[in-house]
């Protein structure tokens, strides 16, 4: 089981390279271990995103024990009105609504930085621009997922971008993006805040790798008053013989 699930995040990380290779990545600069970082990431991702996406893998009560939130911090600044605290994350939003308006449902998003990685989901995010072509409902196209169906919901924040067009072997093609309109976010601001956005959805993919620091650090423990204990033996052994 879990071989299949590798092999079709693999084709589908190899499928989304092939068709987003053209344009260079930006690099993300996430620490999963930043605990503020994540959980600012985790307000963000519930205030903007989950109108439409769920992060089904993920309960409530696991990210507070992750992230340390507490209680009534969590109730108050993260779940919404009428949650309960052993949920997932989970969208209110119908499938059936969503395909009627944007002609697909919202992904889950618990595995997508696993499919994409943090560099691509950085970039995606930073890289709607402008798009009025009667083909684009939602007035807005992405550098790096062409024709995708989600609007971009940070437009306030960042400001709006437009292509900035080349000629690349007689075919113009977009070279890369310009600001038009200032946003209510400075650029180093609003990149932060798609840094701990990042961030948490990285967690998200893998909320165990948050116990395993922890295991290892114990582990290394074990093994250092072990090697220790050895070391004394060794030359209380060693002592008679020489
Ligand atoms: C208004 C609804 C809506 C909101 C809000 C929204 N999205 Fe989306 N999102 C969509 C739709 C619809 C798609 C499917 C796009 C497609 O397939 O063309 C999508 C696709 C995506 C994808 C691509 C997934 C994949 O595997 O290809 C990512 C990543 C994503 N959204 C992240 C986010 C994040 C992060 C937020 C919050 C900042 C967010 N979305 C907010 C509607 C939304």
């Amino acid at each position: 089981m879990k071989t299949i699930i590798a092999l079709v995040i693999f084709a589908f990380s190899f499928g989304a390279q092939a068709v987003e290779g053209s344009h260079p990545l930006q690099k993300a600069d996430v620490d999963v271990f930043d605990l503020e970082s994540v959980r600012r990431g985790a307000g963000y991702f519930v205030d903007y995103c989950m109108g439409c996406h769920s992060i089904k893998h993920l309960r409530y009560s696991r990210l507070g024990r992750d992230l340390e939130i507490k209680d009534e911090v969590l109730r108050k600044d993260i779940m919404p009105e009428g949650a309960k605290v052993h949920e997932s994350l989970l969208t209110a939003m119908n499938p059936e609504d969503a395909i009627k308006w944007f002609g697909v449902a919202p992904p889950d998003l618990s595995l997508v930085a696993r499919a994409h990685g943090a560099d691509w989901l950085y970039s995606y995010l930073k890289g709607f621009y402008v798009d009025q072509s009667p083909t684009r409902p939602t007035g807005v196209n992405n550098l790096y997922f062409k024709d995708v169906a989600m609007p971009n919901v940070f437009w306030d924040l960042q400001g709006l971008q437009k292509p900035v067009l080349a000629t690349h072997g007689g075919s113009q093609v977009i070279d890369h993006l310009e600001k038009v309109t200032q946003g209510k976010m400075t650029d180093k601001e609003f990149d932060q805040t798609m840094v701990d956005l990042v961030a948490f959805l990285v967690y998200a993919a893998e909320p165990a790798q948050f116990a395993r620091l922890t295991l290892g650090k114990y582990v290394i423990f074990v093994l250092l008053v072990l090697a220790i204990i050895l070391f004394k033996l060794k030359k209380e052994y060693w002592k008679d013989i020489k």
